[in-house]
């Protein structure tokens, strides 16, 4: 945009001075763009200020719904006099252009930071455009490839078709269902505000990138893969990094990367609260990621999808509010041998504050957990059974559904801990059964400090709030506070807003490759390790069951599993040594700790045959040193 006189007008907005008239006074420059920008297009002209519409709506089923939008029994109306109807929810502003021209040259040395491979200007495209994410690197895509392009109106940043975040490539699939409970987005549906007044419908709701079927996906490219991955570039010692670490944490795709940068250049916000366009960017960016959370498990609601800090807090939510109503003196929870601390600890804590029984399934040698002995667990006195996916310390594969069908037959609620399967295995929540389902946003290639409670609606609405403060809060008086409906229940004050985001940026990540695609790369990578590392001679594997994800633990004879982490770590291999967070299963097959070497889809064969030459190069030394 070259002159000022070419900028559209507004109703309401004083004559544009002649645009020849350089230089332009930039006093008058701000106060024209103050007032254009604050004008909701098709709102009147100079609306009152000072008014807002309350903000948490309360969707149209709660029963905090009523017509003035608040159900029986909240004390006081809140509904704010003097409102211009839907003014806080339109968008107040078309694209900046100015703004937009400024982005490039910031942007432009990010460009030069990319992951360092031959293809060195396509991978630095996504720094240049976050919206076209990964889609131009190379990546196998489980959809038809097709780069996608800034919405050609490019009128509204929230109206374009990812529903808050920049696309991460790859078409939206619609031929996919409908969500049973679809998100409100404030701007592209119609919305009923408390005063009963509807917002219009802003645009076309279309859907967001669903999982794909492997049969969808483009062949498996792990090179193209590692691209996507900044720092597997990286040097230790002199070598390039070989990350074996994954059940610890994975690392972080570039699109995940930019997302959350574009969510602090362009979006950060405050949510729900406040009548800005920030706080709608930031909002539909955060509802964005729940959207992308149901449909990556296939929950049937997506206010039945809860954020909180990762799978440790998530356990301790359902065991401090669901136990705390149900669990009493003389019942019984039941938990696996395999688990990791984080899924012993808050269940035993609730039993001793209860008076109830921790009991626990046993592993055969192999670190599978016995159902036979499982069903001898059960009785009527059992309230939950709460039991790992995958061993984050054996790899494990457990027959969770198996597991929770025999719960379900004595009426025990269940929790499946799904911190290490999310990412290794497709997740269906509703084939599954289990009444919780709980994962880690940084074990799926998302950020660190975020995390998701899954729970049945019917269960998380028979639970009390675990934490009080704001963002969960309807109505709140010093004789009583009335809480939001879900999902806002059980997120109390500021959320990791930025992080949710870059959560929901991962998934379109994996979605993008295929779970499918991801497991059966793996399960190869996984049995060759398997294979070579039983070959060295002295290694002791611990975790042997038939079915396994990633985790491939070991002890070699004559070497500390320190001295065998620091040996790797000298060659630029890390993996973790210790207990793992899971000393009950590690004591069960007469450890105290292992070396445990982890996987993930960007892991090579070479890179095991590194492994293996260090390993085998220190069982070949044992004795001479
Ligand atoms: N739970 C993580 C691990 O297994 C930290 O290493």
């Amino acid at each position: 945009m070259s002159t000022l006189s070419s900028a559209p007008t507004h109703a309401g907005i004083p004559a544009v001075p002649d645009a020849t008239a350089a230089p332009f006074d930039p006093a008058l420059l701000a106060r024209l763009a103050t007032e254009l920008f604050a004008q909701a297009p098709g709102s009147p002209p100079f609306a009152p200020h000072g008014v807002q519409a309350p903000v948490n709506i309360a969707p149209p089923a709660s029963p905090l719904a009523g017509p003035a939008g608040f159900g029986q029994g909240v004390p006081g109306t809140a509904v704010p006099q003097g409102l211009a109807p839907g003014l806080n929810l339109a968008p107040s502003s078309p694209h900046q252009v100015l703004s937009l021209g400024n982005r490039a040259p910031a942007l432009a040395p990010a460009a030069q930071a990319g992951n360092g491979v031959p293809d060195k200007l396509l991978s630095a495209l996504p720094a240049y455009e976050p919206r076209l994410g990964g889609a131009v690197v190379g990546v196998p895509q489980s959809a038809p490839a097709t780069a996608p392009v800034a919405p050609a109106s490019a009128g509204y940043y929230f109206l374009d078709r990812s529903h808050g975040h920049p696309s991460a490539g790859g078409a939206p699939d619609a031929a996919a269902p409908a969500p049973s409970a679809a998100p409100q987005y404030y701007f592209v549906h119609a919305v009923e505000l408390p005063n009963g007044f509807v917002t219009p419908p802003k645009g076309d709701p279309h859907a967001i990138h669903r999982p794909g079927g492997a049969a969808q996906a483009a062949p498996f490219d792990v090179h193209a893969v590692r691209r996507d991955f900044p720092i597997l570039q990286e040097r230790i010692n002199g070598r390039q990094l070989i990350w074996f670490d994954n059940a610890a944490t994975t690392h972080k795709p570039q699109s995940v990367i930019d997302r959350i940068s574009e969510f602090y250049r362009r979006e950060n916000s405050n949510i729900h609260r406040a009548a800005h366009e920030l706080a709608a960017r930031a909002t539909d960016a955060y509802e964005g990621a729940r959207e992308r959370v149901r449909a990556f498990i296939n929950a049937p609601d997506v206010n039945e999808v809860i954020f909180v800090r990762g799978t440790t807090e998530a356990i301790n939510l359902v065991a401090k509010s669901w136990g705390g109503k149900h669990v009493g003196a003389g019942d019984e929870i039941i938990v696996s041998h395999l688990e990791h601390h984080a899924n012993i600890v808050p269940w035993q804590q609730l039993a001793a504050e209860k008076g109830a029984k921790l009991r626990v399934i046993p592993v055969d040698d192999s670190g599978q957990v016995l159902l036979e002995e499982y069903a001898k667990l059960l009785n009527e006195r059992t309230r939950i059974v709460a039991v790992t996916q995958v061993s984050n310390a054996l790899g494990t594969v457990t027959p969770v559904r198996e597991i929770v069908e025999l719960a379900r037959s004595v009426g025990a609620r269940t929790l499946v801990d799904g911190a290490q399967s999310v990412s290794h295995m497709r997740t269906d929540v509703q084939a599954l059964g289990a009444d919780f389902f709980v994962f880690s946003g940084h074990k799926v290639f998302g950020p660190t400090g975020i995390g998701v409670v899954w729970g049945k609606r019917e269960v998380l609405e028979d639970m009390p709030p675990w934490q009080g403060g704001g963002n969960m809060i309807a109505d709140v008086t010093f004789e009583k506070t009335v809480f939001q409906p879900l999902p806002n229940t059980f997120e109390a004050g500021t959320g990791n807003i930025a992080d949710a985001v870059g959560l929901g940026a991962a998934i379109d990540y994996v979605n993008r490759i295929g779970i499918e695609n991801i497991a059966g790369y793996e399960h190869a990578l996984l049995e060759y390790g398997m294979r070579r590392l039983g070959d060295i001679p002295g290694l002791r594997l611990i975790g042997t069951a038939a079915h396994k994800a990633s985790v491939m633990s070991f002890v070699l004879d004559g070497y500390t599993t320190e001295a065998v982490g620091k040996a790797l770590n000298q060659e630029g291999i890390a993996v973790r040594t210790g207990h793992h967070c899971a000393q009950p299963i590690l004591r069960r097959f007469g450890v105290e700790t292992t070396v445990r070497p982890s996987l993930a889809f960007y892991n090579t064969f070479d890179e095991i045959d590194c492994l293996i030459a260090v390993v085998g190069r220190l069982a070949a030394q044992r004795g001479r040193r």
